[in-house]
């Protein structure tokens, strides 16, 4: 039987191509009012006004949006949601002084996360993901990426890309499981007779070729930064990846200007992504490519750094933007996606559409999923949030508030 979402005081649909949207198309979410939303099984059947579509789908069971409004699922396309214990003692540190890098070289950071997740088994790995996720799925997003990453060794990675996949089963939301075993050079490859050179192997010769074979991911990324993965690392661990039938990610010039948006636009990847330290040449380079450029405010925010991704210059030059958390333990612990809104119109100076737009329409982009969800159109997915708000732009508003009231991914309940 048809769902039809009545009563809304907002239909914001982000309606239009299936692609990711650039420069002044980035200004219009498509806000209808007087709308509804009629689904059909994992679909949306229609978008329009509300008496034309209750004479259409009479038969509809009808829920009623109480003047809330509603929007695409939120599509978080950058989280690093497999880990153990938090790292809260890391803050404290931080507001001392020390810098991310400094405390990473002295054993912590990802480091420390990766010392944890080695002694914990896939089911306690499991339990501690679910609850995350739904907390993820609590503020409005039906659709996460979630990468590996603090495993870097052949079995603690497919271990946690296991629990990714023990996610998609247990979980209503859409998954996106990305292989990161380059997040960090494992510290017992730092020092004769094991060198970093021979971690790189390992990647491109076993744990790529292991991982594609398994089916375990769909992406691969590379932490490529000053000081952690070097632009000649990344292209050959890309270069197995991408041989090996895996889409293209990067953590690129997140901290430093190191020429990875260059990498990112060179090597065609799907996505680039933090870019806080991007330069001219990092921004025209992804202006003139499809890569999107993927900002994520909220590390910028928790790490207390001063300096915010250049979001006016990369639409400016005609950049495709997406937000997302990269929600994770050590940068950026935050499940709450429209938080990152507000930190888009606050510290990013983007408009309330904008910023829309980069978190559905071209976040569902950054993971190749643009003709399936990220806007409310005839034949997409039925992935859908619903608001308890009576004008979308109280979404960054409200800051830090929790305003997801139900959400729908593929037609079924995915929150509320
Ligand atoms: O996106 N930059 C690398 N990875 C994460 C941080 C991971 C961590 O500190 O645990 C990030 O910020
Ligand atoms: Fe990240």
């Amino acid at each position: 039987m048809p769902t039809l979402l009545v009563n809304a005081a907002q239909v914001v649909t982000c309606a239009g191509p299936p692609r990711a949207r650039r420069g002044a198309e980035l200004l219009d979410a498509k806000i209808l009012t007087d709308a509804a939303v009629a689904i059909e099984s994992d679909r949306i059947a229609a978008v329009g006004p509300q008496p034309e579509l209750e004479r259409q789908f009479r038969d509809a069971a009808r829920v009623d949006c109480d003047r809330g409004v509603l929007t695409p699922g939120l599509v978080d396309s950058h989280t690093h949601a497999i880990f153990g214990k938090p790292r809260h003692e890391e803050q404290e540190l931080r507001a001392s002084g020390l810098g991310y890098l400094d405390i990473a070289k002295q054993g912590g950071g990802i480091h420390a996360s990766v010392r944890d997740l080695r002694a914990r088994d896939e089911d306690d790995l499991l339990a501690l993901a679910l609850p995350r996720l739904r907390r993820l799925a609590a503020h409005g997003t039906t659709t996460v990426e979630v990468k590996s990453g603090y495993g870097l060794s052949l079995d603690d990675e497919l271990k946690s890309l296991r629990v990714i996949r023990r996610l998609q089963a247990a979980l209503p939301m859409r998954i996106v499981p990305t292989f990161l075993g380059a997040h960090e050079i494992p510290l017992e490859y730092r020092a004769a007779p094991r060198t970093r050179d021979d971690y790189v192997a390992l990647l491109v010769h076993e744990m790529i070729p292991r991982v594609a074979a398994d089916g375990l991911a769909e992406f691969a990324d590379v932490f490529c930064e000053p000081g952690v993965y070097t632009l000649d690392e990344t292209r050959r661990i890309l270069g197995a990846a991408r041989a090996n039938g895996l889409k293209l990610k990067l953590h690129a010039d997140e901290l430093e200007p190191g020429g990875a948006a260059e990498l990112a636009a060179e090597l065609r990847a799907t996505s680039a992504d933090h870019l806080a330290a991007v330069s001219d040449a990092g921004i025209s380079a992804l202006a003139a490519c499809d890569t999107v450029a993927t900002l994520l405010p909220g590390t910028m925010l928790f790490l207390g750094r001063p300096k915010q991704a250049p979001a006016r210059a990369l639409i400016a030059a005609g950049a495709a933007v997406a937000l997302a958390t990269d929600f994770n333990p050590g940068t950026s612990p935050t499940v709450n996606f429209p938080l990152i809104l507000t930190l888009a119109v606050s510290q990013l100076r983007l408009s309330v559409a904008e910023a829309i737009v980069a978190a559905t329409v071209n976040g569902a982009s950054a993971l190749g999923l643009a003709p399936e969800t990220g806007q409310l159109a005839t034949g997409f997915s039925a992935d859908i949030a619903l608001f308890d708000i009576g004008d979308i732009r109280e979404l960054p508003y409200w800051y830090g508030d929790q305003r997801c009231r139900r959400s729908w991914s593929r037609g079924k309940a995915c929150h509320g």
